[in-house]
């Protein structure tokens, strides 16, 4: 029984057999195999979003399967029934599963008791589906990310920086954290990835001949009643012109989104490289077919 539940514990082989069926299921849109023919699979959602929700739900559609959208607080779960009976009984019902909650502990509780394939669709201390669509945006534009530098610009310690850490650590590439002292990852966590990871405070240091310069939200789900403290302490954080000049002169600019402009990213430089981080947007459609693939293949 396969499982995405972080790049924590992905193999560096299934990641790589993901990134490379990706591209694929871009160009034969449309033609597509039915891996899930016959398949229902539920995602089960505790926190918003527009962009995996609607990944997912098209995508299982597109691979023969039937979503279940299920907002945790419509559930028992959102009443306080325990995450190992509601997975007890949907592994009786359903053929995978797809969750976005807080706790880590709750994404494997669930694929421990449930027996179905069940996938992160981001937790507090990982976001997989993004980071491997991510990679997969970056390779699609400038080839090999293997001996590149990633700049990681922002709130060092939230899921998405997490994800970018245990990716670099088995792909190969350089990552660098710019952020607060009090918003880098724990050293605990960083001796545990090993790899080409460092942090700092100093932005343009982090940023200087960089191949990738990329951001997200000051303030994560979960996190609205620290926003004031953030907004102040992440605000020199910015990627911005002026920062974008310190990157290599083809430097990537991407963001997982939503973009909150003025605060992680100006205005000028999120809409002059739209391209790039919309085209990323569409690619959780595209990586997240071959990660469903890849878990019932
Ligand atoms: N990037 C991302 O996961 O977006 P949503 O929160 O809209 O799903
Ligand atoms: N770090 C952000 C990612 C949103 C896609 C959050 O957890 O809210």
């Amino acid at each position: 029984m396969k499982h995405l539940l972080s790049l924590e514990n992905m193999s560096t082989s299934d990641m790589e057999q993901v990134l490379n069926t990706t591209a694929a299921f871009k160009s034969n849109r449309g033609h597509d195999v039915k891996p899930l023919a016959g398949q229902t699979w539920a995602l089960i959602f505790s926190k918003s979003s527009t962009r995996t929700r609607v990944s997912f739900e098209v995508g299982i559609h597109e691979l023969g399967g039937r979503p279940l959208f299920l907002n945790a607080g419509d559930i028992q779960l959102g009443r306080g029934e325990p995450i190992k009976d509601t997975a007890r009984v949907l592994g009786r019902m359903v053929h995978g599963a797809v969750i976005r909650t807080f706790a880590q502990q709750d994404v494997d509780d669930f694929a421990r008791y449930s027996g179905i394939p069940t996938v992160n669709a981001l937790t507090d201390d990982e976001h997989p589906c993004q980071i491997l669509t991510d990679i997969f945006t970056f390779q699609e534009k400038r080839g090999s990310i293997r001996g590149k530098v990633v700049t990681f610009v922002g709130d060092g310690a939230c899921n998405v920086p997490l994800s970018w850490i245990w990716a670099a650590s088995k792909l190969g590439f350089e990552l660098r954290i710019a952020a607060p002292k009090a918003y880098q990852p724990s050293s605990d966590l960083l001796a545990r990835a090993g790899g080409r990871i460092s942090c700092t405070e100093d932005v343009n240091a982090a940023a200087s001949g960089a191949d990738l310069l990329y951001t997200d939200v000051f303030v994560s789900m979960g996190k609205e009643a620290e926003s004031a403290d953030r907004l102040k302490d992440l605000a020199p954080y910015q990627i911005n012109a002026a920062l974008v000049k310190q990157a290599k002169p083809d430097a990537l600019v991407m963001h997982c989104l939503p973009a909150y402009r003025g605060k992680e990213i100006s205005e000028e430089t999120l809409e002059a490289n739209a391209d790039t981080i919309f085209t990323e947007a569409e690619n959780r459609l595209h990586t997240q077919k071959a990660i469903l693939a890849w878990l019932v293949g």
